[in-house]
């Protein structure tokens, strides 16, 4: 029956305090799968040996990927720090790099940074209500600045396929910390 999610009109529920949709299952990410993409990953490395906690989750709808289709669903980024960093997404770019997308706040506070290939950033908050755009070319990474979980609603054409591969290996530019008055956008010390 999922196979043929897209061909034909449907609707799905996603809570709106939660994010999360009953009719479908989600892909998660333990803090033990990502524990790398932290400034202090022996850090993460020792937090993931204690509890490993889940960092975030989201859903992989399995639409169409031919132009003209739209991939869409709710990305949940839990609350929590490493070493003062707050829990956040991997991060990617898309495989079509000449592909926008659209995040709408749900629920929670955070942000949203983005980076493009010729050195261009931009950090914007997320609250609910909030709708980012995200550029074609820009690499973006959702961070949970609050005290809630951060859920966001995305939409994207279907067939922009991810590339995580290319900001995993030199980070973003900028990371997202809790400061002594709040979070702060500071240097990534690892950036290549
Ligand atoms: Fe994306």
């Amino acid at each position: 029956m999922q196979g043929l999610l897209g061909e034909k009109a449907f609707s799905l529920e996603f809570d709106l305090k939660s994010g999360l949709c009953g009719q479908r299952s989600s892909s998660k990410r333990m803090l033990s799968d990502i524990a790398g993409i932290f400034r202090n990953p022996q850090a993460a490395v020792e937090r993931a040996e204690k509890d490993n906690p889940l960092v975030y989750e989201f859903y992989e709808l399995p639409l169409p990927n031919h132009p003209g289709d739209l991939c869409f669903g709710t990305s949940m980024v839990y609350p929590g720090q490493v070493d003062g960093e707050y829990f956040m997404t991997k991060g990617h770019f898309h495989s079509i790099l000449d592909t926008g997308e659209v995040y709408h706040c749900l629920s929670g506070q955070g942000m949203m940074i983005m980076e493009n290939g010729a050195g261009d950033w931009n950090c914007l908050e997320f609250k609910p209500g909030t709708a980012v755009y995200v550029p074609k070319g820009y690499a973006h990474r959702s961070i949970n600045i609050g005290e809630k979980p951060l859920v966001t609603f995305f939409c994207f054409r279907a067939d922009a396929g991810h590339d995580y591969q290319s900001i995993t290996q030199k980070g973003f530019r900028n990371l997202v910390v809790k400061g002594p008055n709040g979070p702060e956008i500071i240097a990534n010390p690892h950036w290549s």
